[in-house]
């Protein structure tokens, strides 16, 4: 596994972002990609549990029932890079179909280590596979994927999930193209997304009533707390769901019950909190099938196929590299 050796510099970045993200002169904000600790990557496996939240198991249904249909529309030989890969359950049943056709380089790239070690716990039973695991973030992970290949290997990307919902839709935009960028024509990319659903069920699936979403979301604080020496007390702040009509997404929120300060210290940092005021933690964008196809064009791709679930509306897109 290729791990991150430079702990003291990733609390050092935290701490910035977090004094950044709590210093808006308007909104405060924090970084969603901080809610995967080791903490919040286990509440993440729980919340893909949840009846509510119908989203990773869309995707899996999907993966399962086509995986072999993807895999035949692959350039063959491929290398897979996963950006984000969780636990890589899911990944499974796209790595058993290409095992049949090659031995398989399987790269998974995460920040979390704990997911990295997961993933070779739920795959090492595959015959034919080789994982290498990448700590790293997305596209320094996918630079160094891309840097082993051999002229004759074409890239195959997996961003599941729908992860590129939690970048706004021009970021998401920018992020794709910087993968085309890294990619050489003829590549894949697998590209999930959680396709428009009507507004009751989306907050729903962001707001269970067994309240792991809300654990999932008040970690970030927990985690300032233990990495920063922060002093906040959960019992002052809430989780909240809301939907932005004109961006598309659900958002996520952490509601201050009262006026109160917090300190944290490890980020040089006393922030003064309003009743009811609110840090934004996360987005999650929804798209619908022609938002998909407008993506993969703006960024260099077409999209070869997409294949939508008949249970919860999701879509599972293969992008090839124009
Ligand atoms: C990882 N990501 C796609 C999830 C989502 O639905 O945006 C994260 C999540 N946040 C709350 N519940 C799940």
């Amino acid at each position: 596994m290729q791990t991150h050796a430079i702990t003291a510099d990733l609390i050092y970045e935290f701490a910035a972002d977090v004094r950044a993200g709590l210093t808006q002169p308007k909104q405060k904000e924090l970084p969603s990609k901080y809610l995967y600790d080791d903490v919040g990557s286990g509440l993440f496996e729980v919340i893909s549990l949840l009846p509510e939240y119908g989203l990773t198991r869309a995707d899996e249904r999907l993966l399962r029932r086509h995986a072999r249909d993807i895999v035949e529309r692959l350039p063959i030989p491929v290398i897979v890079a996963e950006l984000g890969s969780g636990s890589g359950k899911k990944t499974r049943w796209i790595l058993e179909a290409l095992c049949r056709r090659q031995q398989t380089y399987y790269c998974p790239i995460e920040i979390s280590p704990a997911a990295l070690a997961m993933v070779h716990r739920e795959l090492s039973d595959l015959d034919s596979i080789s994982i290498v695991g990448f700590e790293r973030e997305y596209l320094d992970g996918l630079l160094e994927v891309a840097a082993r290949r051999d002229d004759h290997e074409h890239l195959f990307v997996l961003f599941l999930g729908s992860t590129i919902g939690n970048f706004d839709r021009p970021a998401g935009t920018k992020f794709l193209r910087e993968v085309r960028r890294i990619l050489q024509p003829g590549d894949a990319l697998l590209l999930g997304t959680d396709l428009e659903k009507p507004i009751p069920q989306l907050i729903g699936a962001y707001n269970d009533p067994l309240g792991i979403t809300a654990a999932f979301n008040l970690n970030l604080l927990s985690r300032i707390n233990r990495e920063l020496q922060g002093e906040f007390d959960l019992r002052q702040f809430e989780h909240e769901a809301r939907f932005n009509g004109e961006a598309r997404s659900v958002e996520m929120h952490i509601r201050s019950k009262r006026k109160q300060r917090v300190a944290i210290p490890a980020a040089d940092l006393s922030v003064e909190f309003q009743e009811g005021e609110t840090i934004w933690t996360e987005s999650s964008h929804k798209y619908s099938r022609h938002d998909v196809l407008r993506m993969a064009m703006m960024t260099g791709f077409h999209c070869e196929a997409q294949w939508i679930d008949d249970q919860w509306p999701f879509a599972e897109n293969l992008f090839i590299a124009k």
